[in-house]
């Protein structure tokens, strides 16, 4: 039984020594080197674009502009983005040219030499006035700026809050989130000794890179192939093409390897980010505690092109009413072009932004009912049976909200939180205050909404009496998470094998169909039955006497469908996660300064096949979490982006870390897993900021509706309260 586990990752020392190879680290004898040549304006026109100087410049190979590209358009929701553009730019990373010189240094001179002649043109900023009616058109594609509309109704709210005795009404404002992987966009590409234009990079799916630079060359897709080596982060901020094309479109064209690697400036400016949301949310229950009806507007800022916005804006819809069971409840969630920033897939993928609207009106609606908020959970938290905003229950057995609640609040020890609360803090000898917050939330696994969610993977068999070797055959990328680790160890499961015989060949196009993207907390869960799906194949033939013994297997997980256009009505996702938090936190009422002191984290992984990893996942995603809601910053005016540096954008460093996170591993299996798996990787990010929120709030008596909790927003927002008093 490899399967629950501990196993040290298969990369880790490699990755501790320094030999472990990132796409920045993969250099090709004769590589030249591009630099991108962004807009760094937000709207303009570009009247004359001259790149001469720089063609003449030394060390120059050649500078590509949009005419170089063949089908000048990319995109993972639509192909609405050119890959250069030339014409009318709409948001401040839009690439203008590229230069292709024999060193860095000679790229970057050059690129300086170019000359565009841009006219300034007003950018519309805000996503409330992009969708007022006679704004200003951003893209041609979506009239009236509306990218997308997704309502959903359930009952009759009019009536719903008719039968209320307490209604909550709040709007809300999540910030934007840069995801600060280690490693900024890099690669290195070159035709490889088949002839294929051949792009080592990192990314999340590698059959998706392909397809769009495929797409964009005019080139067939056998003659594209993508590799992902070790990647140094992901989070979502590799869903979208960065530098995948135009380094194919070098490398294709010059018929020589060409390198890039982007500085953290260039990464900041140049990927998308989370998407900031305006939530109006209100909800209504009776004088016992029972939801009754919720009414929640979301629009969410896409910034020019749609990237994955439409996505997460179904993950956001689909969140807005909470992990509850609402009898009456009416969503209007809508996408919106800007001139910002493009923004997208973000761990979480609009759950968290949802959740935390939804938590914080049922902490304020406990507080207003005298209620304990954990209590008033139990009373409405989803169980099997009950119908969710799409009027279907969930699928997969055991829904298990209430235990993750339960395990949550015992193992923290909330019943005895008064003793915590309100009081000043011995330790810190300043005036500060301390206060315990509580939040849950749900969280679907896969793509799904009518997409009909798929992994493959082969295995090879070698041995003669029995089984000496293993070849596992996959594509699921490897960007820290421990993907292939859990893939091995589901292998090595299946075919009952020690770990050490298992070798993984991966993420390669020309050696593995799609396994899908490494996102949706996925893979785990859908490769992971690809995986053993082929295994039991394999073993089979095995058994049969076949050496080697090759099977391979396509796993297609069960029928979902997309939201009715008109009520949202759907059976939206294969599987679920269910997770819960409690949080102590203590603020400096002099500084505003706000320190997340403990976290607890109930998260029912249905099988938890490497349990350090798990807990691995968990405290990653609270401090990334604790990031959006307090350090992070990530400031914007006027379409520019104010804080393109780790030095202005500041994530948690080592001494802003909780003192202490608690993972409580559930294992409520799912009935389509493997051996019961569900995803984990976003769920203990998605409650954290409302946990954290109310928290502050047990500890100030100020709600928050908008974070960062920045110590001067914490403070002015003390002062008010304390003057209106
Ligand atoms: Mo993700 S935000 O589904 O990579």
């Amino acid at each position: 039984m490899t399967l629950g586990q501990s196993l040290t990752r298969l990369d880790a020392r490699a990755k501790v020594t320094g030999d472990a190879l990132f796409p920045g680290d993969v250099n090709i004898p004769g590589q030249l080197w591009m630099k991108v040549l962004f807009a760094r304006r937000p709207h303009a026109r570009i009247k004359r674009l001259d790149i001469s100087k720089a063609q003449a410049a030394p060390g120059v190979v050649y500078v590509f502009t949009a005419r170089d590209v063949p089908v000048n358009e990319f995109g993972l929701g639509a192909k609405d983005a050119p890959v250069l553009n030339n014409d009318e730019i709409r948001w401040v990373g839009e690439k203008v040219a590229l230069v292709v010189a024999e060193t860095e240094k000679q790229a970057e001179h050059a690129r300086d030499l170019i000359e565009v002649e841009y006219e300034d043109l007003p950018p519309i900023t805000d996503p409330r006035e992009a969708m007022k009616p006679g704004a200003y058109q951003v893209h041609p594609h979506y009239p009236g700026n509306i990218i997308k509309h997704i309502p959903i109704r359930k009952g009759d709210v009019e009536q719903g809050f008719a039968q209320c005795d307490v209604i909550v009404e709040s709007e809300y404002h999540t910030p934007y989130q840069e995801h600060a992987y280690l490693q900024p966009e890099a690669g290195v590409a070159y035709i490889d000794e088949q002839g294929r234009v051949t792009v080592i990079v990192g990314g999340q799916w590698t059959h998706e890179d392909q397809s769009q630079i495929a797409h964009a060359l005019a080139l067939p897709l056998d003659q594209v192939r993508v590799i992902y080596p070790n990647v140094g982060g992901a989070f979502g901020g590799r869903e979208d093409m960065s530098v995948q094309i135009i380094l194919a479109l070098a490398a294709y064209k010059l018929r020589r390897p060409v390198k890039i690697i982007w500085s953290r400036e260039e990464s900041i400016i140049g990927h998308h980010k989370r998407h900031p949301m305006w939530i109006k949310h209100k909800l209504g229950a009776t004088r016992d505690g029972k939801l009754v009806a919720a009414q929640i507007q979301i629009i969410s800022d896409a910034g020019p092109y749609v990237y994955t916005s439409a996505k997460v804006l179904g993950n956001a819809a689909f969140g807005a009413a909470g992990p509850y069971e609402i009898p009456n409840v009416r969503v209007d969630a809508y996408t919106v072009a800007t001139h910002n920033i493009v923004t997208g897939a973000f761990r979480g993928f609009g759950a968290p932004q949802a959740h935390f609207a939804a938590e914080t009106q049922i902490n304020k609606l406990a507080e207003k009912l005298g209620m304990d908020p954990v209590e008033l959970r139990l009373k409405n938290v989803l169980r099997e049976g009950s119908l969710l905003s799409t009027q279907t229950p969930l699928p997969g057995g055991t829904v298990s909200l209430p235990q993750v609640v339960s395990e949550c609040a015992e193992k923290f020890g909330w019943s005895k939180r008064s003793a915590v609360s309100g009081q000043q803090s011995a330790v810190s000898g300043r005036r500060s205050a301390v206060g315990v917050g509580f939040a849950c939330a749900l969280k679907n696994i896969g793509f799904s909404f009518g997409y009909q969610e798929n992994a493959w993977a082969k295995v090879e068999l070698h041995g003669g009496a029995e089984i000496e070797q293993v070849i596992v055959y996959h594509a699921a990328a490897e960007v820290g998470q421990g993907a292939h680790t859990v893939l091995a160890q589901i292998a090595a499961n299946a075919l009952n094998v020690p770990i050490e015989k298992i070798e993984m060949r991966v993420a390669d196009t020309a050696m593995t169909e799609s396994s899908g993207s490494v996102s949706a907390s996925r893979m785990t869960y859908i490769g992971g039955n690809a995986v053993k799906g082929a295994c039991e194949l394999a073993l089979k033939k095995w058994h049969d006497e076949e050496r080697p013994a090759i099977a391979e297997y396509k796993y297609l997980a069960p029928k979902t469908t997309n939201f009715d256009p008109e009520t949202g009505k759907s059976k939206p996702n294969i599987a679920y996660g269910y997770v819960a938090q409690a949080v102590e936190v203590e603020v400096d009422t002099e500084t505003g300064f706000v320190r997340v002191v403990r976290v607890t984290c109930a998260d029912d992984v249905g099988k938890a096949v490497n349990p350090r990893m798990i807990e691995g996942q968990i405290e990653g995603a609270v401090v990334q979490a604790q990031g959006w809601t307090i350090q992070e910053n990530f400031i914007t005016k006027d379409g520019y982006v104010l804080t393109p540096n780790l030095s202005t954008y500041l994530i948690p460093g080592v001494l802003d870390v909780p003192e202490r996170v608690d993972s409580v591993i559930l294992e409520y299996p799912d009935s389509d897993g493997p051996w019961g798996v569900r995803g984990m990787a976003e769920m203990p990010f998605i409650p954290l900021a409302a946990a954290i929120i109310a928290a502050v709030h047990d500890a100030t008596g100020v709600w928050f509706d908008e974070f960062p909790l920045t110590p001067w927003r914490v403070l002015e927002k003390i002062k008010r309260a304390k003057d209106a008093k």
